[in-house]
C-alpha cells in the first residue's frame, strides 16, 4: 500500500501483477501462460464466457456461444455466470438469463445406479453438444469436484474423455476452480489432480487466503493467439482487477504455500482427514461420504439401505431448523446444505491437522447423532 496505492492493468501494468502474473503462469499447466485479474470468482467466471465466445468469434465462429455446464453446479452471481449456473432457485428470480446456458448431468455417483457405465455423465456432454450443434457450442465450464451438491467428484477417466469431446468439436473446456484451486485438493490446481490440462482456469477465494479479494482468469496461449494479432483485443477489463494490495497480499500467501508445503501437508493428511469422517458411517443418518483433499461431504439419508432421502419439508426443517446453528454453535463452521440432497461439508483450513480432525469429528458425531434421533421420532 505504500509503494503504490493504486494503477489501472487496462493497458497499463504494474510490477506486484507482473510478478503474479508470471508465478501463477509458471505453477499453472500446460501452456496456460495468460493471467487475466480479476475481482473474485463470479468475474473470473464471467471473463472466461466472454473470452471463449470472442475467442470463436475472433476464428471466424461466431455461432458458437452456448456454454454447456452441469446441473446443480454454482458458477457465481452475475448474469453470465448465472447462466451456467445449474440451480433453478438462483436462476428464476432472474430471467432471461444470458442466452446459451445449457445443462447436463453431473456426477453423483452415489444416486447413480450400479450398473450404469462410469463415463455415462461424460457421453451426455457429447450428445448435447450434437443436439445443439457443435458450430453453436462456445464452452463447457466445470468444477474438478462439485461443489454444489455436496463434493461431487469424478469418476475415473471423466475429464479424460470431456477433454476429447472438447477437442473433437472444437469447443473450450473451462475448469472453474474457485474453490478446487491453491490447495483444496492437495495441488495448485485442481486440474492437476485429475490429470486435465483445460483451455481455461477461473481461480479466486484461496488465491489470496481470501485476505484480499482477487481472482483470476487464466487462459492457454492458443486461446489467447488470436487476440495478440495487429490491434486486436480482449476489449474486457475490472478497475480493482489486479489491484496492487491484492496482488501484493497473493505473492505473500503463495510464499506461505511454498514455505509451509500447504499442498504437501493436504495430501500427507487428506486420508486421515477422510477415515475420520468415514467412522461417522456408524451414525445411520451418514449415507455417503465423498470428496478429495480437505473438500468432503457427508450426505444425510432417512434409510441408508434405500438411500431415501428427506422431501423439501423435512430437509427444511433438518438443515436449517438444527443442523447449520448447532454445527455453528458447537464451533464448527461447516456448511449444511440442500441444494442437491441435504449434505453437510467440511473444507478445513489447509492447515489442519490430526488435533483438528478428532474436534471436527467429535462436534460432528454429537450434532448428527443427535439429528437422527430427530428423524426418528
Ligand atoms: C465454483 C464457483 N465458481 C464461482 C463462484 C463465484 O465466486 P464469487 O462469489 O467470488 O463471485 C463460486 C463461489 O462460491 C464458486 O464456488
Amino acid at each position: 500500500m505504500e509503494e503504490l496505492g493504486f494503477y489501472t492493468l487496462w493497458s497499463y501494468a504494474h510490477p506486484r501483477a507482473i510478478e503474479l502474473a508470471a508465478r501463477i503462469a509458471s505453477l499453472a499447466p500446460g501452456d496456460l501462460n495468460r493471467v487475466f485479474f480479476t475481482s473474485g470468482g463470479s468475474e473470473a467466471v464471467e471473463s472466461a464466457l466472454k473470452l471463449a465466445r470472442n475467442y470463436h468469434r475472433m476464428r471466424g465462429n461466431g455461432q458458437k456461444h452456448k456454454v454447456i455446464a452441469r446441473e446443480i453446479a454454482y458458477h457465481g452471481t452475475t448474469l453470465g455466470a448465472l447462466a451456467a449456473t445449474g440451480i433453478t432457485e438462483m436462476r428464476s428470480q432472474f430471467e432471461p438469463l444470458l442466452p446459451g446456458g445449457c445443462h447436463v448431468p453431473n456426477t453423483n455417483i452415489y444416486r447413480w445406479p450400479e450398473d450404469r457405465h462410469p463415463l455415462w455423465a461424460a457421453t451426455a456432454i457429447e450428445e448435447r453438444i450434437r443436439f445443439e450443434g457443435p458450430e453453436t457450442v462456445a464452452a463447457v465450464i466445470l468444477e474438478p469436484v462439485q461443489n454444489a451438491g455436496g463434493c461431487f467428484v469424478p469418476p475415473d477417466g471423466y475429464f479424460k474423455r470431456v477433454r476429447e469431446i472438447c477437442d473433437r468439436y472444437d469447443v473450450l473446456m473451462i475448469s472453474d476452480e474457485v474453490i478446487c484451486a491453491w490447495g483444496r485438493l492437495g495441488h495448485y490446481f485442481g486440474c492437476d489432480r485429475f490429470g486435465y490440462v483445460p483451455d481455461i482456469v477461473t481461480v479466486a477465494k484461496a488465491l489470496t487466503s481470501a485476505y484480499a479479494p482477487m481472482g483470476a482468469m487464466i487462459a492457454s496461449d492458443r486461446i489467447a493467439e488470436p487476440f495478440l494479432e495487429g490491434d486486436a483485443c480482449f476489449a474486457h477489463g475490472f478497475t480493482f482487477g489486479g489491484h496492487p494490495l491484492a496482488a501484493a497480499i497473493a505473492m505473500a500467501n503463495l510464499d506461505v504455500f511454498e514455505r509451509e508445503d500447504l499442498c504437501g501437508h493436504v495430501l500427507a493428511k487428506e486420508g486421515e482427514f477422510r477415515q475420520m469422517l468415514e467412522t461417522l458411517h456408524e451414525i445411520p443418518i451418514v449415507g455417503d461420504v465423498r470428496g478429495a483433499g480437505y473438500f468432503q461431504a457427508i450426505e444425510l439419508v432417512k434409510d441408508r439401505e434405500t438411500k431415501e432421502s428427506f422431501d423439501d419439508e423435512e430437509a427444511e426443517d433438518l438443515l436449517r431448523g438444527f443442523l447449520s446453528d448447532e454445527l455453528y454453535r458447537r464451533g464448527l463452521i461447516c456448511r449444511a446444505d440442500d441444494r442437491g440432497e441435504p449434505v453437510v461439508q467440511l473444507a478445513p483450513p489447509l492447515i489442519a491437522d490430526t488435533e483438528q480432525f478428532e474436534e471436527i469429528h467429535d462436534v460432528l458425531h454429537g450434532v448428527l447423532t443427535e439429528a437422527w434421533e430427530r428423524v426418528r421420532r
